[in-house]
């Protein structure tokens, strides 16, 4: 079977519009239950996979996906790539809300998550070499497919993933930043070493809809998370939908 592309749609993204929903597959995994059916489809004539991080309707929170699950399922439906929606807040200057951002680096700071899938009898290497988290060509054509609709996005970036489900502290953001990071946010592990264990293809197309902590005025509001987010997520799907075809076309 040749390459299938996969999205993970984060918050503010339940659906994908313009696909043509075929098949929802309730798959259950030696983990457990993903956090919703994978939606199996058409986009403009293309085989596209769909799933909903948080769940649809229910809501799962950061801390609570069962990320194990979720790329397994994936895997198992014969994705072989995937682009990841994630919303973060913003560290370092250039990461304004609104921003739109394919991150390079992450650095992990979340904890007591189900973070392999190995597990259990073990035969051979579970080591995976992580040094470049994210896959370059699903980069490249995510940054592509950015340029093909003119919406602007930042190439590169660490993005440093808590563990949440709270915001940050300012001094945790300083020290955050100290350490490199871009952007913050809670999704994006181990969602990425589960990935490259599965050896899956693995990307993310990440929206800044706040100033984290201490970084902007006043304390951070759902309100202005909310607002960034519909209008991020507009721009998102114009790349996404572009991203589908582009990856098509290889
Ligand atoms: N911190 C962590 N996760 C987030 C944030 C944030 O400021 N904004 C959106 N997700």
């Amino acid at each position: 079977m040749s390459d299938t592309l996969a999205i993970i749609g984060g918050t503010g993204l339940t659906q994908l519009p313009g696909m043509s929903i075929s098949n929802a597959h309730d798959v259950q995994t030696p983990f457990g239950s993903p956090s919703a059916p994978i939606l199996e489809g058409q986009m403009d004539g293309h085989r596209v996979l769909f799933m909903a991080r948080h769940g649809h309707p229910h809501r799962v929170p950061p801390h609570e996906v069962n990320y194990r699950a979720n790329l397994w399922a994936l895997q198992n439906l014969f994705a072989t790539d995937v682009i990841a929606v994630n919303a973060v807040g913003g560290i370092t200057r250039n990461m304004v809300s609104k921003a739109l951002v394919v991150p390079v680096q992450i650095i992990d700071y979340t904890y007591g998550r189900e973070a392999t899938v190995y597990q259990g009898e073990l035969s051979g290497v579970t080591h995976i070499d992580f040094s470049y988290p994210y896959t370059e060509s699903l980069r490249q054509l995510l940054l592509k497919s950015a340029r093909a609709v003119s919406e602007p996005v930042i190439n590169g970036g660490v993005y440093g993933a808590t563990q949440g489900p709270r915001l940050e502290t300012a001094a945790e953001i300083f020290r955050m930043e100290q350490d490199g990071c871009d952007i913050v946010g809670m999704t994006g592990m181990p969602e990425a070493s589960l990935a490259r264990e599965l050896k899956l293809r693995y990307a993310s197309l990440s929206v800044v809809v706040n100033p984290a902590a201490g970084k902007g005025e006043g304390v951070i509001t759902i309100k202005e998370i909310e607002e960034n987010l519909l209008e991020g997520m507009e721009r998102v799907k114009r790349i996404l939908h572009q991203s589908v075809a582009a990856f098509y076309r290889r």
